[in-house]
């Protein structure tokens, strides 16, 4: 098989950037190692910033969002008992999407195949060959036939587990890394939400978010260990726990669990996002802890700024873009960094955390409901730093 771009993963990264190029008239084939069910199943984050919702309307592939989708115009904070708004409409004049990420995946799965654009799922044993010449080439299995896709390009979009970030000489990367000493209980239940907003609460026991899904679907977390028995939380236990550190701001409505998970939380970047003719985009690249939810958007960002790069390529042959990939990401990616770090320690109760930690972070969320400049700060980051999703 022969094509310009070869992308390696149908996540968010991968999708997104084949969407974009194929509009931008460059062909691309993607190989997948997982079932196209498993894709279109898998529970992630939710929460899209204004310009990630923008550029999915404006690229036609927005339209079942734009029918299911919740819009927030800001979050509330709870702490200490009491409920607060903040209100990003009038801070900074932007909004929020609730859209499940699956959701997401399978509009751009579906729409994708109906471009023609080929998706080889359950693909096995995935090797890169040539990526430091201008001829590289994809190697897999499929179907128990050895398969060999030729390209010029290859987009790294495997997630965190891929094969492409180890395949470029670990003395060309540097890595940076935080990991965090709790991880986050989730929850998919069948409820009504317990707010019109996400609700981020700060208590003695711990973190807890109540997020939603759909007017009867509720995504909520709980702070906990980062490899937190799931066997010692019952149904009841979560829902008691949940309310507890809701802190009687919000009557919560109890419903029938559809999934229960523990995640870790890490920060993690690796630098460059590039070598030769192989570009990685999202968690290849990069991991954020969820509390700011920045995980899909920094995929999509990512994704916008390689179809530009790629696309004034064969337009004209320049090829100052693709050079600047890496360092154009990375800016944005140190951005959303810094704020999920920062929204993680505002948040979350470290173990033998000490008094004076604990009232500078009660101090520091006081300021931030009662300081204008504060809270702006945070829809800033929250709804999305401005970028350019022309086509
Ligand atoms: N060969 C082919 N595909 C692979 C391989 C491989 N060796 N390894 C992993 N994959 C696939 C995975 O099965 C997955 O479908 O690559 C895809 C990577 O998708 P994601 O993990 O969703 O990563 P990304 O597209 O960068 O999206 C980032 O996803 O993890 C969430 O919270 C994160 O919201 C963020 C978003
Ligand atoms: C989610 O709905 O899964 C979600 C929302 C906001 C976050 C993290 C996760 O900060």
């Amino acid at each position: 098989m022969k094509t310009k771009v070869g992308i390696i993963g149908a996540g968010p990264a991968g999708l997104m950037l084949s969407h974009l190029l194929h509009l931008t008239g460059i062909p691309s084939i993607i190989i997948e190692s997982q079932s196209r069910e498993y894709c279109e199943a898998r529970v992630r984050a939710g929460l899209l910033e204004q310009w990630a919702a923008d550029m999915l309307i404006e690229t036609g592939a927005g339209a079942r969002m734009q029918r299911e989708c919740m819009t927030h115009s800001g979050i509330h904070i709870s702490f200490g008992g009491a409920l607060h708004d903040i209100d990003f409409l009038q801070l900074v004049g932007k909004q929020v999407t609730i859209y499940g990420q699956q959701e997401i995946v399978k509009d751009l799965i579906a729409q994708q195949l109906a471009n023609g654009t080929p998706i080889l799922f359950e693909a096995s044993n995935v090797r890169l060959e040539g990526i430091n010449g201008s001829h590289p080439a994809i190697h897999f299995t499929q179907d128990g036939q050895e398969q060999t896709i030729e390209c010029d390009f290859i987009g790294g979009c495997d997630g965190f587990h891929g094969i492409c970030r180890p395949t470029i000489p670990a003395n060309v990367l540097t890595t940076y890394e935080r990991e965090y000493p709790f991880g986050w209980l989730g929850i998919l239940a069948q409820a009504r939400p317990v707010a019109d907003k996400l609700i981020y609460c700060s208590h003695p026991n711990g973190f807890a978010l109540f997020s939603m899904r759909a007017p009867t679907l509720v995504r909520y977390y709980l702070q906990c260990t980062p490899n937190e028995d799931l066997n010692a939380w019952s149904d009841q236990r979560i829902w008691d726990e949940l309310e507890t550190r809701l802190g009687g701001t919000r009557p919560l409505e109890r419903g029938p669990l559809i999934e229960k998970v523990v995640a870790p939380m890490r920060s993690f970047v690796v630098e460059p996002m590039q070598y030769g003719r192989l570009f990685l985009a999202g968690d290849s690249a990069h991991i954020v802890p969820s509390t700011g939810a920045k995980g899909m958007n920094l995929a999509f960002a990512d994704a916008r700024v390689l179809s530009q790069a790629l696309s004034a390529f064969y337009r004209n042959g320049t090829t100052n873009l693709l050079e600047g990939y890496s360092r154009t990401c990375l800016d944005r990616v140190w951005k959303a960094q810094r704020f999920s770090w920062w929204m993680t320690r505002l948040f979350h109760s470290l173990p033998r955390e000490t008094p004076f930690d604990s009232s500078c972070r009660l101090a520091e969320l006081e300021h931030l409901v009662q300081s204008e400049a504060a809270a702006k700060s945070l829809a800033e980051n929250y709804a999305g730093l401005s970028i350019d999703i022309k086509i």
